[in-house]
């Protein structure tokens, strides 16, 4: 069946309000769209986490860009979106237009403080910022949910759990593994702006990771020589390095010296794309590379 979908976030509201009313326990998925199996994994997990209703938001939030050109760039699939969603059971589709988000006027801002200004935060200023105010507003339209987010987005995750317990936004926050491609690339919607020889560059970040989650379960603990491994395929490959970090899971700190746990977070750039990707040593499973 066909998802309903709202335009506004007043009538978002009316709709979960309505479910809510019914017994059910709606569960959020938010997205700019152009989905693919990583997101559809977001819808799965609602459901596995309680969800007996699940809506998906579709909007291109322009806050959250510094960059005027990958906005315009940014891919816009809703027809096909749609098609996804219904074939996976999404029971509302949220797809407001930018006016009924930010209307006229517009200027309060919801932003997190020193989790918001490491690794992502340093590179794309205003970015978190953009993303915590349009998720609030998301949050708010939708009402009490479980809302799912991918943990492909490690630091945007850990700092939208963070908002909600400071805010005290009634949403349980969910972080849901990454979903690679069968080759080892993270799936991400901005893959399909990869040229093939990009493309294929791109698998050094799966190679990194996986080298250094080898070296991780042969009982290396180094964290300068767990990140090394990570940085030496990526330097080789990527057209510009942001950053290539062993952090600590929780306060996004870069470690030093011998460490019991870790996450390697890498950005890089080929030609405009920028990709980032992640793996959490002992947790996660390696990525699978061909
Ligand atoms: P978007 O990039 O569309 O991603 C939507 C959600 O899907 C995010 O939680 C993201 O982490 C998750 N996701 C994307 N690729 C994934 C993958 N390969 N595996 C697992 N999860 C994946 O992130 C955003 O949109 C926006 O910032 C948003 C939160 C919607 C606010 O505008």
């Amino acid at each position: 069946m066909t998802p309903t979908v709202l335009e506004t976030p007043p009538a978002f509201r009316e709709a979960t309000d309505a479910l809510r009313a019914e017994g059910h326990v709606v569960g959020l998925v938010p997205t700019m769209g152009a989905l693919h199996p990583g997101h559809l994994a977001l819808v799965a997990e609602a459901r596995r986490r309680g969800a007996t209703k699940v809506a998906v938001t579709i909007f291109v939030n322009p806050l959250q860009f510094d960059r005027a050109d990958d906005l315009e760039r940014y891919p816009r699939t809703f027809e096909a979106d749609l098609a996804a969603c219904a074939e996976v059971g999404v029971d509302l589709v949220f797809a407001p237009a930018p006016g009924s988000m930010y209307p006229e006027g517009f200027q309060t801002h919801v932003e997190v403080g020193e989790l918001s200004r490491a690794l992502e935060g340093a590179h794309r200023p205003g970015h978190f910022q953009g993303v915590t105010t349009v998720v609030t507003k998301l949050l708010l339209a939708c009402g009490p949910c479980v809302a799912v987010f991918g943990r492909k987005d490690y630091q945007q995750w850990r700092i939208l759990e963070r908002m909600a317990r400071d805010l005290g936004i009634p949403a349980t926050i969910v972080g849901h593994p990454i979903v690679r491609e069968r080759d080892g690339l993270a799936m991400s919607s901005r893959n399909r702006l990869l040229p093939p020889a990009d493309r294929e560059r791109a698998l050094a970040i799966a190679a990194g990771l996986r080298a250094a989650g080898e070296a991780w379960e042969r009982g290396e603990r180094d964290a300068a020589t767990l990140r090394q491994h990570v940085l030496t395929p990526v330097e080789v490959a990527f057209d510009r390095v942001d950053y290539v970090f062993l952090v600590d899971p929780e306060t996004l700190r870069e470690s030093e010296g011998p460490v019991d746990r870790g996450l390697l977070v890498v950005a890089g750039h080929l030609g405009p794309v920028r990709l980032i990707d992640n793996l959490e040593l002992g947790v996660d499973p390696l990525p699978v590379t061909g």
